[in-house]
């Protein structure tokens, strides 16, 4: 067998989504040496479609960096929010009532494409295909990861720190012994339909509550929307054809002339939440969703991520410039306040919501509940400005 390949760096950040490209770009523009190990190809995290808002909060954080021109540049502000009630259309200055500042519509796929750009141009040290299939020695002063390069040849990198910014199903949290981490699972008990479809996107991002269930419609580009329609638990794609689709979208959006489009892609989501705490062992620390999931309700997802990645730069850069490591002993607490805060709020948008809809015994009241809860939010300026403030990202 052939000997592997040793080699040495400060910070290994395992996985190039969100989390690892934001993180390694801070570290590389503060001068902290690191090395990004991501299982995939280029072409394939370039093109991953996931999330679609980036944060207001998140917003200033690269502008803080130092990297708004490259992360932010040309993108639409997300300002209005449509929440349609039966049809009836009413709108929310998400900016006004969270005190100025907008959010933007920018995609994962567009974000990823930047943040890998930006790390070209730091000239970081950034290995595609790289599986990582190791983690020892997590609790010593050098952990050592191990990974398989797309040649098969296995690499052996010894480093001070591991951030693990490999999602949910990565390898790092599983290489933490069993028991030190205490583990939060929530099932919403709701099941969800996302199409992507060549189909003009609404003038504002668009919620709509109905007797029928929930569905939503959001921009993706000029040409482009992302819809999501409640559905049963266990619902797979093949429940929803074409015509099933735009039919509900019609019925739940009120809009009989709503126009359809090529639907190009098409998947069920997973409506849980789970949460580690705490989000480090020894030098391994857990980033983004490789720590955390949280509902798609509120936009949360890639903003926590990315707020992890923020939290966790400076530490690293305070004990690897400056040998404090006070700020690294308070991450994992630091991070959890905003993921608690962020679980609260999208459990009450996942209530707030789908109750409208509600199709079970406990229906009716469910149902007035919720709209109780949605008129508040027009009714009462303190609640729309709460709802508009976690909306817009908080610290
Ligand atoms: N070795 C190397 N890379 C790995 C490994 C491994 N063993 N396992 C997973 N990865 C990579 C994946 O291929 C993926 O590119 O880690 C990356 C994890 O990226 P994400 O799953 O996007 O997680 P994160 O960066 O935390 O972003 C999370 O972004 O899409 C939004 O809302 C979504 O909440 C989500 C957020």
């Amino acid at each position: 067998m052939a000997e592997s390949v040793r080699e040495v760096t400060t910070v290994a950040i395992i996985g190039a989504g969100p989390a690892g490209l934001t993180l390694a770009n801070l570290l590389c523009r503060s001068g902290v040496d690191c090395m990004v190990l991501e299982r995939q190809s280029r072409s394939y995290i370039e093109s991953r479609q996931r999330a679609g808002v980036l944060d207001r909060r998140a917003g200033r954080m690269f502008a803080e960096w130092g990297l708004a021109d490259q992360v932010l540049e040309g993108t639409s502000a997300y300002g209005t929010l449509e929440i349609r009630t039966d049809g009836e259309p009413r709108y929310l200055d998400v900016p006004a009532l969270a005190g100025g500042q907008h959010s933007w519509l920018l995609t994962q796929q567009v974000l990823v494409r930047r943040l890998l750009g930006a790390l070209e141009d730091g000239k970081a040290d950034l290995r595609m295909e790289a599986d990582v299939e190791v983690m020892c020695d997590l609790d010593g002063d050098q952990p050592m990861v191990r990974y398989r390069d797309r040649a098969g040849d296995i690499h052996e990198v010894r480093c001070d720190y591991v951030a693990g910014c490999d999602g949910f199903h990565g390898a790092s949290r599983r290489s933490v012994p069993a028991g030190a981490l205490t583990t939060y699972t929530y099932d919403h008990g709701v099941g969800w339909i996302t199409v992507l479809a060549e189909a003009p996107p609404p003038r504002h991002p668009l919620m709509a509550i109905s007797r029928h269930g929930y569905a939503a419609q959001f921009p993706r580009g000029a040409h482009a929307s992302r819809y999501y329609l409640q559905c049963p638990v266990g619902d797979g794609v093949a429940s929803w054809p074409d015509e099933k689709v735009w039919c509900q979208l019609r019925l739940r959006l009120g809009d009989e002339a709503l126009p359809d489009g090529v639907i190009v892609e098409r998947a069920a989501v997973e409506m849980r939440s789970f949460v580690v705490d705490p989000m480090s062992y020894g030098r391994l620390f857990l980033v983004g969703d490789a720590a955390h999931l949280i509902t798609p309700l509120g936009g949360k997802g890639m903003n926590l991520a990315l707020g992890d990645a923020d939290v966790l730069a400076r530490a690293l850069c305070a004990a690897v410039l400056r040998g404090d490591d006070a700020l690294l002993r308070a991450y994992s607490s630091t991070c959890l306040r905003r993921i608690w805060n962020y679980q609260e709020f999208s459990r009450w948008m996942t209530e707030m919501v789908h109750d409208a809809g509600d199709a079970s015994g406990c229906g009716p009241f469910r149902r007035e509940l919720a709209r109780a809860r949605l008129a508040r939010l027009f009714d009462s300026p303190p609640a729309a400005t709460a709802f508009a403030t976690l909306l817009s990202g908080v610290d």
